[in-house]
């Protein structure tokens, strides 16, 4: 039997405070048919068999988290990422996130349109709350040019991820990412990047693993910051080259951060995701002892042993240099990390971090006093909404929009652990951490999924969102330039002299 959809209740948020991006209001939310009917103060829908109503008095109301950056169910590194799109959206949803973007990886040489369908045939049975796919270009082809028009104007497909890391398996050159680049612009797609320089990664785990270091902290002695820092420069350089918008994904070093930040004043059209990893946690992890322990943090670009990067990330995220957030699920157990038991280069690379995200960026970001709520929502949910042109059916509470919304409590807390967690995972990276801000009730598409603890799911619930090219947010500055900063030859009368050159005698 094909899941049983029941969007069409009708929900009455009473008493919250409403939040969004630019906005705070103390407002009632009724919403119907999965979509938000009416904002604003002592709502009273007609009486009616069905009607929900959720307290929200002394809590916040707001946009549901988007995860832009999931790796459910994904093949990797000789394993298979442990959660799928079921426990990969319940335990987003369990955190107050109701949209994940994950990615559609192909092999080189293979079709990106068939590795679309393949997640989505993947997704589409499991998914509990929305969910759309970003398609990576692993190389380059006039078939590979047709098949990202193809996604875009069919599939509803509107950023593409390229790989400057991953040698010989996803790893493009800069002649394929200027051309993917190039492509990217004329299909008003936003590019993404994994920046790292690939061979030198590939030229350090050699010498790491000559040294005799073959543990998990050789993973990020053979990739330090710089390693990061250069390819986001170069991915930065290439893309403003041909006027392309650039999404740097999964920032994790201050390098790396720093060369962003710089790349927007001086007026690039570039966008930094710093993710839950990076935001809460360090690398100092890869030093330690317990050989599981370190194994567990293994990601790529590494965290970072800076212990002061977190909190450098969060500024700069707090103050716009970097734009929205995701979380690079992508997440393997202790057993398949054990893959890598005596070589570095062979723990399966990836962290959790699709539950804990929002409480994260809540407890480093608000709570530390250095960002307010409406920052919070732009950068868990909105920017997300604007740069992936979902805006503002998603990333915002207003009359039309999707009725994604959670119900925040800022000052409850909760301690972060593989105990309690909702993912498949045996560990959690932030164990122990203790957060404030916890959701109280997520609702997807109008309908109440979890509330106090307790889930009302169903598998396959979630629909796939197209995304159209073109979103303004990011594509309106391009098309000016495109117009007025054309570069053009200097009218000049021409050159009468005389003109010599050598013969060259035979
Ligand atoms: O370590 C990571 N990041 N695993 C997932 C693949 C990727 O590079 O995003
Ligand atoms: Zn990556
Ligand atoms: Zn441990
Ligand atoms: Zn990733």
């Amino acid at each position: 039997m094909p899941p049983q959809k029941q969007t069409q209740q009708k929900l009455l948020i009473k008493g919250g405070k409403v939040v969004n991006d630019d906005l705070s209001v103390v407002a009632d939310v009724f919403v119907e048919d999965g979509v938000v009917q009416q904002v604003g103060p002592n709502l009273n829908p007609e009486p009616s068999t069905g009607l929900i109503v959720l307290d929200a008095t002394n809590k916040l109301v707001i946009p549901g988290g988007i995860d832009t950056h999931t790796h459910m169910e994904f093949p990797f590194m000789g394993s298979r990422s442990k959660d799928d799109f079921y426990t990969g959206t319940k335990a987003a949803i369990a955190g107050g996130t109701t949209m994940i973007i994950d990615f559609a990886i192909p092999q080189k040489g293979c079709s990106l349109t068939e590795a679309f369908d393949t997640w989505k045939s993947w997704a589409d049975p499991k998914v509990c709350c929305d969910y759309s796919l970003h398609v990576a270009v692993t190389w380059w082809s006039n078939k590979v040019k047709e098949e990202m028009k193809h996604l875009v104007q069919n599939k509803g497909v509107n950023s593409f991820k390229m790989f400057m890391a991953y040698k010989d398996i996803y790893m493009v050159n800069d002649e394929e990412l200027f051309a993917a680049f190039s492509c990217c612009k004329e299909l008003g797609a936003v590019a993404q990047v994994h920046a790292e320089n690939g061979e030198l990664i590939a030229q350090g785990a050699k010498k790491m693993l000559a040294m005799g270091i073959t543990g998990p902290e050789g993973h990020e002695l053979s990739r330090p910051e710089e390693v990061e820092a250069e390819a986001t420069q170069r991915a930065i350089t290439i893309a403003n080259a041909v006027n392309c918008p650039l999404y740097v994904v999964h920032v994790m070093s201050k390098s790396s951060a720093r060369v962003i930040s710089n790349a927007r004043r001086e007026g690039k059209v570039v966008y930094g995701e710093p993710i839950a990893a990076s935001l809460g946690t360090d690398g100092t992890n890869y030093w330690n002892k317990d050989w599981a322990h370190a194994a567990a943090y293994v990601m790529g670009p590494p965290l970072r042993p800076d212990p002061s990067t977190p909190g450098f990330l969060m500024n700069l995220l707090a103050n716009d240099d970097l734009s929205a957030t995701g979380t690079d699920n992508c997440t393997f157990d202790t057993c398949q990390k054990a893959l890598g038991k005596d070589d570095f280069t062979k723990i399966p690379n990836g962290v959790n971090g699709v539950e804990d995200r929002m409480s994260v960026i809540w407890e480093k970001g608000v709570y530390s006093g250095k960002m307010d709520e409406n920052r919070f929502v732009a950068v868990t949910s909105t920017n997300a909404a604007k740069i992936f042109n979902l805006y503002p059916r998603k990333g915002r509470i207003a009359v039309g929009s999707d009725a994604d919304i959670v119900i925040w409590d800022p000052k409850a807390t909760r301690t972060i652990s593989a105990k309690t967690h909702h993912q498949a995972n045996n560990f959690n990276i932030f164990e122990g951490m203790v957060c404030h801000g916890v959701p109280v009730a997520t609702v997807s598409r109008g309908k109440v999924v979890y509330e106090g603890g307790v889930f009302n799911v169903t598998a396959g619930e979630g629909k796939y969102v197209s995304r159209p090219p073109f979103p303004p947010y990011v594509y309106k500055r391009v098309r000016q330039r495109e117009q007025v900063c054309q570069p053009a030859p200097v009218k000049r009368a021409p050159y009468t002299g005389v003109v010599s050159g050598i013969s060259i005698m035979q």
